[in-house]
Parts: structure tokens; sequence; C-alpha cells
């Protein structure tokens, strides 16, 4: 059966005992990285390459760089691709982070002509999840999970027993009058100096509103900010279990090889 598509549903179950390898490629505001990632494991057969985002990060400047990673690896074959935003179908349909000219873009169809690859393309948050969910902190997890990536944004991935729930966006909601990206993502503590204290209790802030909303089971915090753990989480007070991810700042391209457009075989 051919992979689909659309990220909803059950990706985790439909690529279950997928083996096989594909291209991962993690868009970001700030860099792009890729590597090649053993779908049955989940680990990276390389070294991972990175290269700095184009800016401004058009469109067409983003596929020609994704081109680049491409022949770094010399990789002919299926290719899965983060972006941050909702994608719908390959189509990107917001930008909170990215260049405007994005929106209403055909990611899947530019990158498929530009690598000469076929290629999908999911919501950079949506991806770590897949893959903290497959091989991390999220295994084996049934009922109601939640992936919230702190970064420039803020992402979140919504699984229920397993199940993802696309393109949810509660980085976005409201927190205390404002954008909740702009209380509570990583690049608040830097650019407000912030101690690690008094960013968590925004992060807090922003969890028990996730709390009240969803009531998970378990949260898992991703983004770079999730290696100092030790720093911060002995300042949240949650109800639900919240642990670090496991796969760092690897999560977005093992999720995106696994979203990859591979012919897979059933498992028996
Ligand atoms: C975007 C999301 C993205 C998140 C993390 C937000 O600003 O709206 O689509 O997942 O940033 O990159």
């Amino acid at each position: 059966m051919a992979v689909e598509e659309e990220p909803g549903g059950d990706v985790l179950a439909r690529t279950a005992g997928m083996t096989g390898v594909a291209l991962g490629i993690d868009i970001g505001g700030t860099g792009m990285k890729a590597a090649p990632v053993d779908l049955a494991t989940g680990s990276l057969l390389h070294k991972r390459y990175r290269v700095l985002t184009p800016q401004p990060a058009k469109p067409k400047a983003v596929a020609e760089v994704c081109r680049e990673l491409v022949s770094h690896f010399a990789w002919q074959g299926p290719i899965g691709v983060t972006f941050p935003a909702v994608i719908k179908r390959g189509v990107v349909r917001t930008a909170a982070n990215v260049d405007s000219r994005w929106i209403g873009t055909d990611a899947d169809g530019l990158l498929t002509e530009t690598t000469g690859c076929p290629v999908a393309v999911l919501n950079d948050a949506d991806a770590a999840g897949i893959a903290e969910m497959r091989f991390g902190a999220g295994t084996g997890r049934s009922g109601t999970t939640i992936m919230v990536t702190l970064g420039t944004g803020i992402g979140t991935a919504l699984f229920v027993d397993s199940v993802l729930v696309p393109n949810t966006e509660l980085g976005h909601i409201e927190l205390r009058g404002k954008d909740a990206e702009e209380r509570a993502a990583a690049n608040v503590r830097e650019t407000q100096d912030l101690s690690w204290k008094a960013w968590a209790e925004h992060v807090d802030d922003y969890l028990a509103a996730i709390e009240a909303l969803l009531s998970p089971d378990l949260i898992i915090i991703g983004g770079g900010v999730s290696e100092d753990s030790d720093k911060w989480f002995k300042y949240l007070v949650r109800e639900a279990e919240v642990v670090p991810a496991a796969l760092g700042n690897n999560a977005g391209i093992v999720g995106a090889a696994l979203f990859a457009p591979v012919t897979v075989t059933a498992p028996t």
C-alpha cells in the first residue's frame, strides 16, 4: 500500500512495520537539515547535513536549497519534508513565521519538480510528534498525548491513542491577551532576557491552558530547550506527565522520513 499524502489519522499505523530508507528534510526559519533515515529503527544512516535557510525564504529559493540537500546525499528516492505552517494535502495554508508568499503554494508539487524525487510535506510539529510516538518519548503510549515544540514559535501535535489530529496550531491560542507563542516560545526567554524560572512560569501558564482544553495524559516538550529540561522542568506544576523529547533535534528529520511517499508492504 502507498502512504497517503494527508498526515492525519493513522500515519503511525499505516507505517508500522515499514522498512526501507527515506530522506527526511526539516525546514526551519534559520536552518534546513537533512539525513537519510532507516524507517524501521528511526536511526540516521549518515551524519545530518545542515545549511542556512535562504533569506528571504521564498518558495523557489527554499526549493533550490532542498535540491542542494538532495544532491549532497546523491539521493534518488522518496523524501519527506517538514514545514512550519498548516499543510493540507501538500499545500501551505498559513505563514505565521515564514514568508507569506508560501501561502497557497503546492509544496509537494514544487519540491517534487525541483528535486526530481517524490516528495510529501507536513507540518514540522506533526513530524516531530510522529517521530516521538514511533521511536521516542511517546512509544506505546495510549490516551491523549500532545507534543509541544518550543522554538521561534510554538508547534503542537495532538495524538489520541497514537492517531494524529494534524495541523492543530495550538501555539496560537490566546494567553493573557496575546498569541501564546509571543509569551512562551523559546526565543521569548532570549529576547526578553528572562531567567529559566521566569520563562518556565510562562510555559507553565501555557500548558495549564492546554490542560484546561484537552486534559492530556502526556505532554512531550520538543525544541532545543528540551535538552535543558533539568534547568526548568522543576518549575512546571502540571497534572499531566511532562517529559522532554527523546530524539532531540533529529525528531523533525525522522518524522519527515516516516511521512515520505514510500511504497510499503503491510505487516503480516
Ligand atoms: C506555526 C506552526 C509551526 C510552529 C513551530 C508556528 O508559528 O504556525 O505551523 O508548527 O510555529 O514551527
